[in-house]
C-alpha cells in the first residue's frame, strides 16, 4: 500500500509551525555547564559572604523597573549578563532572612545540602503529584515526613502532605476537620497567626463561628478561658469544632498547654490542631521537646521546615493522625488520571495541589546529610542565642524585657519610651543594613523583637545588635 504523506494534508500555517527545528529550545552542552556553574559560584559566594552584606535591601520602584523591565523581550539576550542582573538586583533587593543578623519576622536560614536537593528537584522537574507518575518523589516526600514525624514525637498514625507554607498547611488542616466533623465553632486567639483566621474566613467559616478568646499572661490560650468558651457554646446549643493551638507563637514563642487543651478537646469531641509552623522543629532537642509536651494528641500538626529547618522556600509539612483522613477530604478521580492513580500514595489527593513538585526531597537530603543529632543541636543553638540575649538586655539599664525567650524568640522594651519610638528604632537599624529587626505589639505596647533562629548567628552579632537598639532608645 502507498503510503501517503500526513504533511502533505496540513495546511500551510500547521506545516510552517513544524517547520522549525526540533531543538529551538536546546542550549549547547558546553554553554549549560557552563552557566550552571556560575550559578554554583554565585550561590557558594553568597553563603559564604552572607554575613559582611545588608541584611534587607530595598530599591526604589522605579529604578527597578529601569533596570530589568522594558518592552516584552521578543529577541534573545545573552543568558550569562541577565543572571547577573538576577544575582545583583533581584536577589539582592529583598530581606536575606539567612543572614546571620536576620531576626525580623520569621528567618529562614538556609542550608547547602537543601539547596542542592532543590536544584536537583527543579532540574529534572520533579513530581510528586500520584505515584504513578512520581513514584521517587512520592516515596521521598512521605518517608522525609515520616522521619520528622517520629522525630517530632507525634503520633505514629500521623500521614503527611508537604504544602507552600504555613498559611496553606493550617488551612488544609482546617479543611480537613471541617470535612469530617462537619460544621460548628472554631477556638483561637489573638496570638494565633493572622493567616489562620483569614483561611477559615477563605473556606466559608461564618464569622460569628470563630472565637477568638483573650490569652492569659504568658500570651498562651488559656485551658480555663478555653473551657468556659465550650461550655457557653454547647449551653447555647453550639457545638465546639476545632481548638487552633499553637506551639511557638510567632510574637514571643509561647506555647499552649498542649495536654489540657487536648483534655478539653478530649471532653466536647473538638479536632485538635497544632500550629507547631515556627516552633515545631524546637522539639527536635531536647529542651524544646521539654517545652512541648502532648505534641502526639494532635489531631493535625503544622511544621514549616522553611523555617527552623534550614530549608529554602517553599515547604510546610502538615500531618493528620486519621489514617486515610486526607484523601476522604480531598480525593479526586478525573478520568485522565485513572492511569496513574489509585496503586499506592496518591499526594495530590491529599490537598488543593494536584501538580506538585518534590519538595521533599530537599528536606530528606538535608534529614541525610546532617543527621537529626546535628540538625537538633544547630536547633538548640538557636534557643540558647535567645537565653543569651535575654541576659545581655537584663544586664542594659536602659532596656527591660517584655518576654522572656521563648523558643529563639525574645521581645523587650526600652524604659520610659514610646510606641513609636520603638517602631523608629527597629526601622532605623533595618534601613542601617547591620541587622533586619521588627516590633511587635503585646497587651497594645509596641515592643522590639529578635527571632534568633540561624545556627551561624553570633553572640557579637547580637551584641552589636541591642547595643545598637539600645543607643538609638537611649
Ligand atoms: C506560627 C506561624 N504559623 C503560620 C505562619 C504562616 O506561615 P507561612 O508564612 O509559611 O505561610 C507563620 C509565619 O510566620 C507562623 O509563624
Amino acid at each position: 500500500m502507498a503510503a501517503t504523506d500526513p504533511l502533505a494534508s496540513m495546511d500551510d500555517g500547521t506545516r510552517a509551525a513544524l517547520d522549525v527545528p526540533s531543538d529551538l529550545l536546546a542550549i549547547d552542552p558546553e554553554a549549560m555547564r557552563r552557566l550552571g556553574y556560575s550559578i554554583v559560584d554565585r550561590v557558594v559566594e553568597h553563603m559564604a559572604s552572607i554575613g559582611d552584606q545588608r541584611a534587607i535591601s530595598e530599591e526604589e520602584p522605579a529604578r527597578l523597573r529601569a533596570l530589568i523591565g522594558g518592552p516584552a523581550p521578543v529577541t534573545p539576550s545573552p543568558i550569562a549578563d541577565d543572571l547577573g542582573l538576577l544575582a545583583d538586583v533581584v536577589l539582592r533587593n529583598q530581606q536575606h532572612g539567612d543572614h546571620p543578623r536576620y531576626f525580623a519576622r520569621v528567618p529562614g536560614p538556609s542550608s547547602y545540602p537543601a539547596v542542592l536537593g532543590e536544584w536537583l528537584a527543579t532540574g529534572m522537574q520533579s513530581v510528586a503529584s500520584s505515584w504513578g507518575g512520581g513514584s521517587g518523589p512520592t516515596a521521598v516526600e512521605i518517608i522525609a515526613c515520616e522521619w520528622l514525624r517520629d522525630a517530632i514525637g507525634l503520633a505514629p498514625t500521623c500521614e503527611a502532605v508537604l504544602l507552600s507554607g504555613g498559611s496553606m498547611a493550617n488551612i488544609t488542616g482546617a479543611i480537613t476537620a471541617r470535612h469530617l466533623r462537619g460544621e460548628g465553632v472554631i477556638y483561637l486567639t489573638d496570638q494565633t497567626h493572622a493567616s489562620i483566621n483569614r483561611g477559615l474566613l477563605a473556606m466559608g467559616q461564618p464569622a460569628e463561628a470563630i472565637r477568638s478568646l483573650p490569652p492569659d499572661e504568658h500570651y498562651r490560650l488559656s485551658a480555663s478561658t478555653l473551657r468556659a468558651a465550650m461550655a457557653e457554646d454547647r449551653s447555647r446549643g453550639l457545638r465546639p469544632l476545632m481548638v487552633v493551638a499553637t506551639a511557638g507563637t510567632t510574637n514571643t514563642g509561647a506555647v499552649d498547654d498542649l495536654p489540657s487543651i487536648a483534655d478539653i478537646c478530649d471532653e466536647y469531641g473538638a479536632w485538635l490542631h497544632v500550629d507547631g509552623a515556627y516552633g515545631g522543629p524546637a522539639a527536635l532537642c531536647e529542651r524544646g521537646r521539654a517545652v512541648m509536651p502532648g505534641l502526639e494528641r494532635a489531631d493535625s500538626f503544622v511544621v514549616d521546615p522553611h523555617k527552623w529547618l534550614f530549608q529554602p522556600y517553599d515547604i510546610a509539612c502538615l500531618f493528620v493522625r486519621e489514617p486515610g483522613a486526607l484523601e476522604r477530604t480531598f480525593a479526586m478521580y478525573p478520568e485522565y488520571l485513572a492511569d496513574v492513580t489509585g496503586s499506592e500514595v496518591d499526594l495530590h489527593n491529599r490537598s488543593l495541589e494536584l501538580t506538585r513538585r518534590g519538595r521533599g526531597i530537599k528536606l530528606w537530603l538535608t534529614l541525610r546529610a546532617y543527621g537529626l543529632d546535628t540538625i537538633g543541636r544547630a536547633i538548640d543553638r538557636g534557643i540558647g542565642l535567645a537565653e543569651y540575649a535575654q541576659l545581655v538586655i537584663e544586664a542594659d539599664p536602659n532596656l527591660e524585657i517584655v518576654t522572656p525567650a521563648q523558643l529563639g524568640i525574645i521581645t523587650f522594651a526600652a524604659r520610659g519610651r514610646t510606641d513609636r519610638d520603638h517602631s523608629l528604632a527597629a526601622a532605623r537599624l533595618t534601613a542601617d543594613g547591620y541587622a533586619a529587626v521588627t516590633s511587635t505589639v503585646l497587651s497594645g505596647r509596641t515592643v522590639l523583637r529578635l527571632c534568633i533562629i540561624n545556627p551561624a548567628t553570633t553572640t557579637a552579632d547580637l551584641d552589636g545588635t541591642i547595643e545598637r537598639l539600645s543607643a538609638y532608645l537611649a
